[in-house]
């Protein structure tokens, strides 16, 4: 459903280049929930911001069904988490999610609305401003507006992030449903726990190379087998704990 093909980013900054991403070649496959997993700095939101292009790739290609995605077009196929979500603090959850949803060229039907947030635990809090909402309230409203629109494929960077054990837990089963209502799922992590639960295939980063592809089983057993090198080791542990 998703290809990308050797996506690769170097940022120019003021201590030279940074080789953020480094031949990137991955397929998520429609159906399947697919996790990003890698320590900090690894290269995932540099990847998801060139799969939703907001911003070039130094090299490489990103095909979805079939066809190439060009920059800055707008990706209505895909519901989308940025990794800092920072809603307009003055609206309340109603009318934020009440425009985003306009934007979405989506329903504005308020029993719509209302589904939307119960889906997200945030049904109660309709009235509340943006700006007096907590971090977890708010990571779920992110998620929320990632639903606007009804996409088929969600991207989720950093899905559970600020969200405490209960409201983790509860959406990663979310996110599970949601994968049974058919849709395909790219996120983020830095857990492997949730990760474990959560996906089909997993990807591990590391300082912009893919070290592994596959099922979290077959990757806790390649672990375990002793032939990795120990910088990547080093950087698992870290991944892991
Ligand atoms: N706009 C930018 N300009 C220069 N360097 C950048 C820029 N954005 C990211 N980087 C660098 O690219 C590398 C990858 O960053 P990225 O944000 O993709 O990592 P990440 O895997 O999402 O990390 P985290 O888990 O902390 O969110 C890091 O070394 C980061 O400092
Ligand atoms: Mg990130």
């Amino acid at each position: 459903m998703l290809s990308i093909k050797n996506l690769t980013k170097t940022y120019k900054g003021r201590e030279g280049s940074i080789h953020a991403l480094a031949n990137l070649n991955l397929q998520v496959e429609a159906g399947e929930i697919f996790g990003l997993l890698g320590p900090n700095g690894a290269g995932k939101t540099t990847t998801v911001k060139m799969i939703m292009g907001f911003m070039a790739p130094t090299a490489g290609e990103i095909i979805f069904q079939d066809t190439k995605l060009a920059m800055a077009e707008p990706r209505p196929q895909f519901g989308y988490l940025p990794e800092s979500f920072k809603p307009n603090p003055n609206l309340t959850v109603e009318e934020y999610l009440r425009f985003h949803n306009q934007l979405a060229r989506s329903s504005i039907d308020p029993e719509k609305l209302d589904v939307q947030l119960r889906l997200v635990g945030m049904d109660r809090f309709k009235q509340r401003r943006v700006s007096d909402l907590s971090k977890g309230m708010g990571q779920r409203l992110g998620l929320a507006q990632a639903f606007a629109g009804d996409p088929d494929f969600l991207i989720l960077d950093e899905p559970t992030s600020g969200l405490d054990p209960i409201g983790r837990s509860e959406v990663i089963d979310l996110l599970l449903s949601i994968n049974r209502q058919g849709k395909t799922i790219f996120f983020c992590s830095h857990i492997l726990s949730e990760v474990e639960r959560l996906c089909d295939r997993i990807g591990i980063l590391v300082e912009g190379r893919l070290q592994f592809v596959g099922q979290v089983k077959d990757f806790l057993a390649k672990w375990e087998v002793d032939n990795l090198d120990a910088g990547f080791r080093r950087e698992v542990k870290c991944v892991t704990s």
